[in-house]
């Protein structure tokens, strides 16, 4: 199903959660190809784009090719977040979005993140600010409240909305919560029924059942799949053959699994070189075999790995 944020038509509703340290750019290239409608980029300080950080430089890296893509900035104060938004609207992201959602104490202790979603005023300020100073749809990704005390989603996303944003995605959990537990989905529901623009789901989605349960239940406009896509790129195809055509794919077979690994290790080479590359390739073979055969000893083998020959000989071994 198609979605329009702002002046953006996804070709479907399936959207890559942004995952620091996840979703840089060889990841989400897997994801494209597998048919996700959205990728989003691992979140960006604004502070960090403004004082000239170097790492903010690959984590904004976008090509043509995995377009439309959503990049997600970090940050609290309205006028640094307006100022930074129109400085870097000319890179080739499609979306902007504003993370209030993230736990992390470092994030949280700066007022950042989903220590926002305590200070409902600064919601609108932030989000009024960065949405007149761009011409492209700013969205924003929130939880459920901070703690199970303080539930304010659906007061949180009426104001980004009034605010002027294009889209609101809402993870059914609270920040106290962190990533435990059931993401509850009534909260995502809720958010629906109170706001005209398009809601996106998140939280627990991790196969092509829970996708379509998770429309059904909440009436949410696009699907956001954060965890269940790390090692398995093959989740958005396998969702869309199952709400499309009613067809429930086979898994991944032993062989796809080896191919997917390879193919994600000449796509980190080609963009991190090999020192960088191999490092964190080894926690996604984790994630790729995870529960298949000797995963534990492959793990054990994987930590060891340096260069893409020896990254070669270990998966040709299962
Ligand atoms: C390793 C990791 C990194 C994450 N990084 C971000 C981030 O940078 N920005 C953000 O908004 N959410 C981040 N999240 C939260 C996810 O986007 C998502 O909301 C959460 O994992 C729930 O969805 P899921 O149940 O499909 O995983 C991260 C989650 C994980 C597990």
């Amino acid at each position: 199903m198609k979605l329009t944020i702002g002046n953006v038509t996804l070709e479907n509703n399936l959207i890559l959660a942004p995952m620091a340290g996840v979703t840089d750019l060889p990841f989400r290239l897997l994801c494209k190809e597998q048919g996700a409608g959205l990728l989003c980029t691992e979140m960006v300080s604004a502070k960090a784009i403004y004082f000239k950080n170097k790492n903010t430089k690959s984590l904004m890296q976008i090509l043509p090719r995995e377009r439309p893509v959503s990049l997600q900035l970090f940050g609290s104060e309205p006028e640094l977040m307006g100022f930074i938004a129109r400085q870097i609207e000319e890179q080739p992201f499609d979306i902007l979005d504003i993370n209030m959602g993230c736990p992390v104490p470092k994030v949280v202790n700066n007022g950042e993140g989903s220590a926002l979603m305590k200070n409902p005023k600064l919601v609108g300020e932030i989000v009024k600010k960065v949405a007149s100073s761009i011409q492209k749809p700013l969205t924003v990704k929130i939880r459920k409240g901070f703690t199970e005390d303080c539930v304010n989603a659906v007061e949180i996303a009426k104001i980004i909305e009034d605010a002027g944003a294009a889209a609101v995605a809402v993870h059914g959990r609270t920040r106290e919560q962190y990533y435990s537990g059931r993401a509850d989905w009534d909260i995502i529901r809720r958010v629906k029924e109170a706001v005209s623009i398009p809601v996106i789901g998140n939280g627990d989605v991790d196969s092509p059942e829970s996708a379509k349960r998770l429309l059904e239940e909440t009436g949410c406009d696009g699907i956001m799949i954060g965890r269940a896509a790390r090692g398995n790129p093959w989740i958005f195809s396998r969702i869309r053959s199952y709400l499309e055509n009613g067809t429930m794919p086979d898994e991944p077979a032993a062989s796809d699994v080896r191919e997917m690994i390879l193919k994600h290790a000449r796509l980190q080479l080609e963009y991190k070189g090999e020192y960088t590359g191999m490092r964190e390739m080894r926690k996604h073979v984790a994630w790729y075999t995870a529960g298949m055969p000797h995963s534990a000893s492959v793990r054990r083998k994987v930590n060891e790995i340096e260069t893409y020959e020896q990254l070669e000989e270990l998966v040709n071994m299962f």
